[in-house]
């Protein structure tokens, strides 16, 4: 049996409470009433109801009060203002304080039916959606866990007896056999690197991010990146020309985040571009922001591409025809700086080249 839902109707006026009780008598509902705000709220703790009916004008404390309590306590909790007086400011404010539905008095006892179940529909909704959440997040946990476990670990092992066999027999491998050996050390070791990449797409890491936020220095990340990067753009022949303020404002987040999303950016203008070219990297300050630009003279983005490049796993066709990749990088990187509460955005053009320009909020003493 379905298990009733539970009403509370919260009035000072003793014949809207009998009234509104009988209306539902007899239905699937548990119903409790309050004659008072005080009362309300007690009863919101102990009852647990699904659906709030409140009037606006109680002696003690007022409907918009109990609301916004209502609504702090618990806001799955559906609220519906019933109130003689009802002009659309009052419904307005109402609905701001987190009101579903307005009813005005007087009303009939059909209006109240449906209102009552029109709402217990949202309250369903409402529940509905919580749990979806719930069960995507212990999915992607799932996921999280089978990849690292599961995939990772049995691999790092293979690895590892990898390393071990080839130290053995060392002396005893001929050339083709070492070929065979290190070929299949670079297949692991590049599955290896897939399957972090996955568990960071799917953001084991990212959202602990925020825990170990720090100072950091905008110029030392790019930097940082910039050395990793170095030996990959000498050997495209790629000149990186870098106009980085020096007074720059830190910005508030996590350094190793940081300079993995600039070495995606960075290196993907480089992978994206012409031997020989060059790539600009500019960062200033513009407002409460820093803002970093990585321009590059490369294969470009044709317009239909563009808005998919921040999907995980997606890869253009300038880029595809260009070189290898798994189309996660940009993901990645997406996800790195919306958790500093800044953003990406990207322009570019097929055959001309590309800038991405990422926004970074600056260090601020305000909490
Ligand atoms: N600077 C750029 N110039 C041209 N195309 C780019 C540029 N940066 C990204 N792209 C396009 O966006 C796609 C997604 O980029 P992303 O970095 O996520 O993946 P990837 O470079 O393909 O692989 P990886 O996961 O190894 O980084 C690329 O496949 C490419 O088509
Ligand atoms: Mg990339």
């Amino acid at each position: 049996m379905e298990a009733k839902s539970k009403i509370l109707l919260i009035d000072d006026e003793e014949v809207v409470l009998d009234s509104c009780t009988q209306i539902l008598a007899g239905g699937p509902y548990q119903v409790a009433t309050a004659s008072d705000g005080t009362a309300g709220l007690r009863l919101v703790q102990e009852f647990q109801p699904d659906l709030v009916f409140v009037d606006l004008k109680m002696p003690g404390i007022s409907g918009f009060d109990v609301m916004e309590k209502v609504h702090t306590m618990d806001p799955t909790i559906v609220m519906v203002v019933i109130t003689g007086f009802a002009t659309i400011s009052s419904a307005v404010d109402a609905m701001k304080r987190g009101a579903y539905d307005f009813l005005p008095k007087p009303f009939t006892p059909e209006e109240f039916r449906l209102i009552t179940c029109r709402s217990l529909e949202k309250r369903k909704l409402v529940l509905e959606t919580i749990a979806l959440r719930q069960e995507k997040e212990m999915l992607r946990e799932h996921f999280a866990h089978i990849v690292s476990h599961e995939l990772k670990a049995p691999l790092s092992a293979v690895q590892q007896s990898l390393f071990a066999l080839e130290f053995e027999l060392s002396k005893t491998l001929s050339e083709s056999q070492k070929e065979k050996l290190e070929r299949a050390k670079i297949r692991i070791d590049d599955l290896i690197k897939l399957i972090n990449s996955w568990l960071r797409v799917i953001s084991v890491d990212i959202n602990k991010l925020k825990e170990g936020f720090t100072q950091i220095s905008v110029k030392d990340e790019i930097s940082k990146a910039l050395d990793n990067l170095e030996l990959y753009a000498v050997r495209k022949d790629i000149e990186i020309v870098t106009s980085i303020g020096d007074v720059l404002h830190p910005v508030i987040g996590d350094g190793l985040s940081l300079s993995e999303a600039f070495v995606n950016i960075i290196g993907n203008a480089i992978k994206y571009s012409h031997d020989g070219s060059r790539i600009v990297v500019n960062a200033k300050e513009n407002g409460t922001d820093v803002v970093i630009s990585i321009q590059d003279n490369g294969v470009g983005i044709s317009e239909e591409d563009l808005p998919h490049i921040f999907d995980g796993f997606y890869r253009g066709k300038s880029g595809q025809a260009m070189a290898t990749g798994h189309g996660i990088g940009l993901a990645v990187s997406r996800q790195i700086i919306e958790a500093h509460n800044g953003s990406i955005v990207v322009e570019s053009e097929l055959g001309k080249g590309t800038t991405f320009t990422v926004r970074l909020p600056k260090w601020s003493n305000q909490p």
